[in-house]
């Protein structure tokens, strides 16, 4: 029970002191909800108390985006939980780096996200209820907000200070919110999982303070504990060099083709690149290059992702799936493949060339860029120039900071002693939403700073797929400092 209050008489001319404090979380302002979750043992009976909207700065710019959920599990099955110093869970809901708001969500888990079978962002949520953790879902401003006067105010980097302002928000009414704020988990999908990474990666970076400020956000710590990202779309300003180097001899998925001198030029161009972050790979495999990623990825994560999908098949299903795709050798329960044969397999691409940075200006990225009244801007130097045919354009002044502010990338290679030191990272293999290297290469920057990282994935699973969400909430109830 909160402690005892002396009662403050709050009348106009009351003392500056009494002022309630608009940050201040409000245990008692909650609704009771039941949901039956099934979970790998079963359904289980969850009662809960259900925050709704709770606006987490105090000057916000648009509060049906900048509040967030809180729900609290009390009753699991009968039993009563206590989640005092339960786990949080910080599951966003942004897809397409769009506006997402949970202001009129019925409950936990949100919305439900288009995806393929067998997962969605929606399981991490209320699984985490069922076990017992605290779950919070923040909402937050997008690239397309406009206010009355044309000026969008939901582009970058608006999204990431919202929900840091979120995080703050939370750590701040540490004792008010039930759980424990030293262990914040953020998880989120694509766009969302792309944030989830960046608010692991930038914890309590100094370049987001003013962007804070202005909104009122709580004066309190924004790191997290740790980070989930599933098919996390960062690195934008290179993921269209990564694109064409990973998908580049693949067909369009719409019919339409590709021009193979742009396709040429930007898979030339992620050799410099990817020499330039000079990431390691694991097992000692060495730097990762232009050169040897096809095979590292095979390595690492292809075959084993392979492996576990054939060993999991039912005996008849497998021979099924190996009469079908000759390419893949089975051998003593193992699978066996080459990078060749596995970008065959995936067949076509989903994203033309550029994938991120449109000549026209059409990629939800650029207008994720745009700024002011500017509903879209070009983010890479090489589609500016090549979109005005002036081979001194400079891209806009603040750009270079804002693609900082966006890229997780950045704020890992600041080591920051804020970061998340916990990573759950996961991609399917069939997902040509971005570069397979956009997301080992997180994987590898975070090994690379000797953090704890459980990267996989997942064996012919398209965009946005989750297929091991109780393996991620046992994984939240395991790692500790
Ligand atoms: C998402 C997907 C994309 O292909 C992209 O470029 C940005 C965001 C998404 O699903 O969130």
């Amino acid at each position: 029970k909160a402690a005892a209050v002396a009662p403050v008489a709050l009348g106009v001319s009351g003392p500056a002191w009494a002022a309630p404090d608009p940050l201040a979380f409000d245990r008692d302002a909650y609704t009771v909800l039941t949901t039956t979750v099934p979970t790998a043992i079963g359904l289980k009976e969850v009662t809960y108390h259900f925050y709704r909207a709770v606006t987490y700065v105090t000057k916000p710019v648009d509060a049906k985006y900048q509040c967030l959920n809180v729900s609290v599990p009390v009753e699991i099955d009968g039993k009563p939980v206590d989640a005092n110093g339960a786990p949080i869970l910080f599951s966003n809901s942004v897809g397409g780096y769009l506006p997402s708001s949970v202001a009129d969500a019925p409950g936990v888990g949100g919305p439900p996200r288009p995806g393929p079978p067998g997962g969605t962002r929606a399981d991490n949520a209320t699984l985490a209820l069922a076990a017992g953790y605290v779950v919070v879902e923040p909402g937050a401003r997008g690239r397309t907000l406009v206010d009355a006067n044309g000026t969008f105010h939901g582009t970058a980097p608006a999204a990431i200070v919202d929900l840091k302002a979120a995080v703050r928000y939370v750590r701040y009414n540490k004792g008010r919110i039930p759980g424990n704020t030293e262990r914040i988990v953020t998880t989120g999908v694509s766009a969302g999982g792309a944030l989830s990474s960046l608010l692991g990666a930038s914890g309590d970076s100094p370049h987001y303070a003013t962007w804070l400020r202005e909104l009122g956000a709580a004066q309190a710590s924004d790191a997290v504990f740790a980070s989930a990202a599933y098919c996390p779309i960062i690195d934008l300003e290179h993921a269209d060099m990564a694109y064409e180097w990973n998908w580049g001899e693949n067909p369009l998925s719409s019919g339409a083709t590709v021009d193979p001198a742009v396709s040429r030029e930007l898979r030339t161009a992620f050799t410099d690149y990817q020499a330039s972050l000079r990431l390691k790979g694991k097992n000692g495999f060495g730097t990762l290059t232009a050169g040897n990623y096809g095979d590292y990825l095979t390595r690492t994560h292809l075959r084993p992702a392979a492996t576990k999908y054939l060993r999991a098949l039912a005996a008849d299903d497998r021979t099924t799936y190996l009469a079908a795709n000759p390419w893949l050798e089975w051998n003593a329960d193992k699978a066996d493949f080459t990078w060749a044969d596995f970008l065959r397999h995936v067949g076509p691409r989903k994203k033309k060339a550029p994938a991120f940075d449109a000549f026209d200006l059409s990629s939800p990225e650029n207008n994720l860029f745009g700024t002011g009244t500017t509903q879209a801007r070009h983010f890479t130097r090489y589609s500016l120039r090549k979109s005005t045919g002036d081979d001194n354009a400079r891209l806009d002044r603040d750009l270079p900071a804002k693609l900082g502010l966006m890229n997780p990338m950045h704020s890992l290679e600041q080591r920051l002693p804020g970061r998340a030191r916990h990573w759950w990272i996961r991609v399917g293999t069939l997902d040509t939403d971005t570069s397979l290297t956009v997301v080992g290469n997180l994987a590898s920057a975070a090994e690379n700073l000797g953090d704890d990282v459980n990267a996989a994935m997942y064996w012919d699973a398209g965009h946005g797929a989750n297929e091991d969400a109780a393996e991620f909430i046992t994984w939240i109830g395991e790692i500790t400092d």
